[in-house]
């Protein structure tokens, strides 16, 4: 079925422009097109750079402190500290009534792990920390896999597999080609090995807020999805399973994302501008 959604829109009185006429040409065949406040001016790609370079010195902060024996809530305080000291913001705190200040996730947690003073890494265990930060209004989003101690073979393997979906959904993400060609070419990655692609949660549109369009799904959902146009900023995040796809929510604290066969689950997490030649890093 063909999308009748007319997002793209002239302002008033204006003559087309060449990169008009390319997003209404799409636009006119059915294609879903992003709205234009979805393209970023050349100053906020800059403001949303800053908030990138800021968010990944935290994460290389935590990549140098995580240890054995270290709990979650250290973690969170230590990026809490981090960002504060660098006059900038932690997204996640009171986000939709999230308590803490970052994301982490342990073996079977797939996302949205609430930090706590309870909880020690042990050896074997995998983490993943989500870090997002808000610096001058401009959001920036990534989240990296660390391993404690000595790693079964077959967990390093997913660890890995999931580093190279999303290497691989950055080469799928081509300019004028549709969002959808990522998510095809991640979920044939993950099956080669034998693991499964979260289907319920997604990458995002971001930047001038924590989520905007597009969706970004990392399984072939057999849809275009909408068009990718040079100044989109978005992430891109497989969550790749050992067993299952399926996930529930942990009904007690309304947030943490389990696999529902509680097999581990790994995922990595960088925000992209998409240019002439294909996607830029801008959390690198
Ligand atoms: N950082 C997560 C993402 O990649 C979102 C976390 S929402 C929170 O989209 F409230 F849990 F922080
Ligand atoms: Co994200
Ligand atoms: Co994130």
């Amino acid at each position: 079925m063909s999308k009748k959604r007319k997002n793209w829109t002239l302002p008033q009185g204006a003559e087309p422009t060449a990169f008009d006429l390319r997003i209404m040409e799409f636009q006119d065949k059915g294609c879903l097109v992003p709205t234009r406040s979805l393209i970023k001016t050349p100053e906020q790609i800059e403001g949303i750079r800053r908030a990138g370079e800021i968010n990944t010195a935290i994460l290389d902060m935590i990549e140098e402190k995580i240890h054995e024996g270290m709990t979650t809530g250290e973690i969170d305080r230590l990026v809490a500290e981090f960002t504060e000291r660098h006059g900038a913001v932690c997204a996640p705190l009171n986000y939709e009534g999230f308590p803490k200040h970052c994301c982490t996730s342990i073996n079977e947690v797939v996302c949205h792990g609430i930090p706590s003073d309870e909880e020690e890494l042990w050896d074997g265990d995998i983490i993943n920390v989500d870090v997002t930060t808000i610096k001058d209004g401009y959001y920036a989003d990534a989240s990296r896999m660390f391993c404690i101690g000595k790693m079964k073979p077959r967990i390093q393997r997913l660890v890995d597999c999931a580093k190279e979906c999303l290497e691989i959904g950055i080469q799928a993400a081509q300019p004028w080609h549709f969002v959808g060609e990522i998510g095809k070419a991640i979920e044939k990655h993950a099956r080669k090995d034998g693991f499964s692609v979260v289907r319920d949660l997604a990458g995002h549109g971001t930047g001038n807020h924590f989520h905007e369009d597009p969706e970004v799904d990392h399984y072939d959902t057999g849809e275009r999805g909408m068009l990718l146009v040079p100044g989109m900023v978005f992430t891109i995040e497989p969550m790749i399973n050992m067993g299952t796809y399926e996930v529930f929510i942990d009904e007690e604290d309304g947030w943490t994302v389990v696999t529902e066969d509680e097999k581990p689950s790994a995922q990595w997490e960088h925000t992209f501008v998409m240019t002439d030649n294909g996607l830029e890093i801008l959390t690198h």
